[in-house]
């Protein structure tokens, strides 16, 4: 059986040669490893068809913390909800067996309480400019959404909040039960209405063991017609997502901010810029002059606090480095075991996130 990986590499505009309209101002390709030149290159006719992949680094500036950083990601932190493995929160047999880990942390992360990053403005700006195709997130929190990137550009490959149904029967629950469910005082693990089933509700996040949506698969051979690829906030470990940086044209730059150096970006036009993404994503609208744009952008995603929600103040990280150091094992065991499987996936359909 052919892999998606090979049917896209006997696919791919790879091999074919672009009309050459490369002036000064039209650079075809980057003319260096910085943001002036990236800069430079989404000014020119070049750059139309922009892709973004994101994961949960963007989101960290709103107060919700990632899943692997040391000592502040969420999975360093979970030593309350008596796990036997961080992971485990997200998996579906796990969840079948005990959902109240996943109700407890689903109420501390539940949209509404957050606000979009300057990240997520920049989004919508590249929608404004007509230069979004389409931005692949791994996060649950709707963060784009709100910011303003509209529905159709975004893939949310591991699910969202926005919707939830019955694991047995599949019927869709309601947004605002759920919502009084996970939002009430004393937890109560919403449970399907469909008489003589009764299963265990859950929002349409993809768990570790479900399949990704249709919609992602569906998105990925677009990514032929990439002319810029923007990673950002991601370890890049959880496949089939992670692969998609290697599905772009081989000319086509590529383009990395992260705190931390994560995957393979070692081709000739990649850039790698090792910083805070809200702080890059700035520096890069100043250079493409849509500061104020950028700020604009931003100030309006104010309305996108739900009635009585204050904007979270800096998480204290000390606390956690304890705990941190208890699960450090736990952690090392399990990410080993996703670079093993990374190869492998990168050659395969799998639908399975670990
Ligand atoms: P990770 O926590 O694995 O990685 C977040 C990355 O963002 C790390 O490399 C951080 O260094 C970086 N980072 C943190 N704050 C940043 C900032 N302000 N600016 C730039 N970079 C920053 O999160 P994901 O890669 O999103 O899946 O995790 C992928 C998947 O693993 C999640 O979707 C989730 C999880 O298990 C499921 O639940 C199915």
């Amino acid at each position: 059986m052919h892999s998606l990986y090979d049917w896209w590499k006997r696919t791919s505009r790879r091999s074919m040669v672009k009309p050459d309209c490369t002036t000064d101002e039209n650079p075809r390709i980057l003319e260096g490893n910085d943001l002036k030149a990236l800069a430079k290159y989404m000014k020119s006719d070049s750059c139309r068809n922009v892709f973004i992949m994101l994961g949960a680094g963007v989101s960290t500036s709103a107060g919700i913390p990632d899943f692997r950083s040391p000592g502040t990601g969420l999975y360093a932190n979970l030593a309350r909800l008596n796990l036997p493995f961080p992971e485990a929160v997200f998996e579906i047999g796990f969840f079948k067996r005990n959902p109240i880990p996943f109700y407890t942390l689903a109420k501390e992360l539940y949209p509404g309480h957050f606000r979009p990053t300057p990240t997520h403005s920049f989004i919508k700006l590249l929608h404004s400019h007509s230069m979004l195709h389409t931005c692949f997130t791994q996060n649950i929190d709707t963060l784009e959404r709100r910011a303003g990137v509209p529905a159709n550009k975004i893939i949310e490959a591991h699910g969202s909040f926005a919707t939830q149904r019955c694991i047995e029967c599949r019927t869709p629950f309601d947004a605002e039960k759920i919502k009084k469910a996970v939002l009430s005082e004393k937890l109560e693990v919403p449970r399907c209405e469909r008489k003589q089933c009764g299963g265990l509700v859950k929002p349409d996040i993809v768990f570790f063991g479900e399949a990704l949506p249709a919609q992602f698969h569906a998105s990925i051979p677009h990514l032929r017609d990439a002319d810029l690829l923007i990673v950002m906030g991601t370890s890049l470990t959880v496949h089939p997502f992670a692969s998609l940086v290697d599905f772009v044209p081989e000319d086509c730059p590529r383009v990395l901010i992260n705190l931390d150096s994560v995957g393979h970006f070692n081709r000739k036009h990649d850039v790698v810029i090792l910083r805070k993404c809200d702080e890059v994503v700035r520096e890069l609208c100043t250079k493409l002059g849509w500061e104020e744009e950028l700020d604009a952008a931003w100030e309006e995603t104010k309305d996108s606090l739900e009635v009585g929600e204050q904007e979270p103040e800096e998480t204290a990280e000390d606390e956690v480095d304890k705990i941190a150091k208890d699960l450090k094992q736990t952690l090392n065991v399990s990410e080993k075991g996703d670079e093993e499987a990374s190869d492998k996936d990168k050659a395969g359909d799998s639908a399975e996130p670990r």
